[in-house]
């Protein structure tokens, strides 16, 4: 690693030319030198049986006459989904998952039985929101589908069941139920969450005896593969539990699982997380500091995995990832509403940048959550919805989707508050399939804009556009009475010279570079 960095040093020595004017930070990127894809699968959401996230959030009800929607599903969160390009989406829990029994979602909705939400809030749901109405609006959002199983409470036969309701081709008593409940073909779920947090609400197991219970669920959900085959996901670790990852790397054979799940949250402290809004800049800061750790949760992670798994066959999944503060002052604390701001835009620049920079092993990644809940891409108030600051970032950083990372180095500069530091400066880049290079940067300090020098080397492309998402104070946010006060502009604060820019990012700003 020093070996690496006094090579970069060198390299950005001898590549600086002699008009550069003195920046706080340099990035060379490497055009000619990707090896991985940035699996557009880590742009993954999430979407629980939590608050208003599914009921209100996704699903009005199909009788529902005030909110334009599609069989129950609101218009304007299909569209606003559709164009972030969301690939996937992790239902129904969470904690909920593994209080859920599928089979209560599925037939005549009148039918159906109610089931009491005991991790959020203790509402009783009346299951009209289940299987069928999940996977269909994946279908509408072209997004896959991401099923956490029910492993705490839940039965191997009862995955087994679900696995062939919606996969199995042929003739079989689940696929003919199926059929019964007007689906003729199965929708072909290839992604399998087996429990949820099993070290807590999901069981409160050991990782020796939760090695054991996934090994029995795994074996028999492979009866019943549809034919591109099942990615089974075992539940993962929490933050720095690195012991779980490690002893799961140990006894999970590599033909049982696919991906191995961790949840990391920017919380200040559990037992204060302060508000969403209106927080103070020591708070601002330690988030970042919390949010800044996923570069070291998923080194350290990873490393674990590649001792077991040298060739990197299975994907680390960060399946839960965001910041986590109090709930709004008035509303349900079992129902974990916040606001979003310029805060939530840094965590998330600073976040997918962590994830593009790691992509040969985190492969896949789910926000926290879509709607309403947490770190939220969209707000809904009746037949209101506003898109937040985080929504922008990924739609800005949507064009990394599937493109080959670029690999970069980077000097950076200081973000100082009483005496700690955090770097500012975060980035990432990578190529498409025509060739155009993206660039994104991130300028966490609260306080002081930041210069970068930056080359792209390696490519004939050079014309260079960009957008920017920035506001005059962290804490601003979007509300209903003014959705579009924090919305993407073009960004024009960059000088370029032969093959290398001098960009100015605003404090607590993120730009998206396009160099085509
Ligand atoms: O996202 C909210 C909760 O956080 C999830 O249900 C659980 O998995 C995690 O603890």
């Amino acid at each position: 690693m020093l070996k690496r960095v006094f090579f970069s040093m060198l390299l950005l020595a001898a590549l600086t030319p002699a008009f550069s004017q003195q920046t706080d930070s340099r990035i060379i990127v490497n055009a000619d030198q990707g090896e991985h894809t940035i699996s557009r699968q880590i742009y993954g959401h999430f979407a629980e049986h939590l608050g208003r996230c599914v009921y209100g959030g996704f699903y009005v009800g199909e009788d529902n006459t005030d909110i334009p929607n599609t069989n129950g599903i609101r218009n304007d969160v299909i569209k606003a989904l559709k164009e972030l390009k969301v690939p996937n989406l992790r239902w129904p829990g969470g904690c909920f998952a593994d209080t859920y029994h599928w089979k209560d979602g599925i037939g005549p909705k009148a039918d159906r039985p109610t089931i009491v939400n005991v991790w959020w809030g203790g509402v009783t749901e009346d299951n009209s929101f289940g299987t069928h109405d999940f996977l269909n609006m994946c279908e509408m959002l072209d997004a896959e589908p991401y099923l956490a199983a029910n492993v705490g409470s839940g039965e191997v036969q009862e995955l087994i069941d679900w696995v062939q309701y919606v996969n199995h081709g042929g003739v079989s008593p689940m696929s003919d139920l199926r059929k019964e409940n007007g689906r003729e073909e199965p929708w072909g779920v290839k992604y399998w969450g087996v429990g949820n947090e099993a070290w807590g609400c999901g069981g409160n197991m050991t990782p020796e005896y939760y090695a054991d219970v996934y090994k029995k669920y795994a074996t028999f959900m492979s009866t019943w593969r549809n034919e591109e085959g099942i990615f089974r996901i075992a539940s993962g670790a929490s933050s720095g539990d690195y012991k779980w990852t490690e002893v799961l790397m140990q006894k999970l054979p590599p033909s049982l699982v696919e991906g191995l799940a961790l949840h990391h949250y920017s919380v200040i402290d559990w037992n204060n997380k302060g508000p969403a809004t209106g927080f103070s800049e020591e708070q601002y800061f330690t988030t970042m500091q919390r949010a800044l750790h996923m570069e070291e949760l998923v080194t350290r992670h990873s490393t674990i995995m590649d001792k077991y798994d040298p060739d990197q066959r299975i994907a680390l999944v960060v399946d839960e990832w965001g910041g986590w503060y109090n709930v709004e002052p008035g509303t349900n604390p079992g129902f974990l509403y916040q606001q979003n701001t310029m805060r939530d835009a840094m965590i998330a620049g600073t976040t997918l940048n962590i994830f593009h920079n790691h992509a040969d092993r985190v492969r896949m990644a789910n926000l926290a959550q879509t709607i309403n809940v947490l770190q939220a891409v969209l707000l809904t108030d009746e037949e209101k919805m506003i898109l937040t600051p985080t929504y922008h970032v990924m739609k800005m950083y949507n064009v990394h989707q599937d493109a080959q990372l670029l690999p970069l180095t980077l000097q950076n500069v200081d973000y100082e508050l009483n005496g700690q530091k955090l770097p500012a400066i975060s980035a990432s880049a990578s190529k498409d399939a025509d060739g155009n290079v993206h660039v994104s940067l991130v300028n966490i300090d609260a306080k002081n804009a930041r210069t970068v020098s930056l080359t792209v080397r390696g490519t004939e492309k050079g014309s260079v556009s960009g957008t920017i998402l920035q506001s005059a104070n962290l804490s601003d946010h979007n509300t209903f009475d003014n959705p579009d006060k924090i919305a993407p502009k073009t960004f024009r604060g960059f000088q370029k010279n032969g093959d290398q820019l001098t960009v100015t990012l605003p404090p607590f700003s993120v730009v998206v570079l396009a160099v085509e």
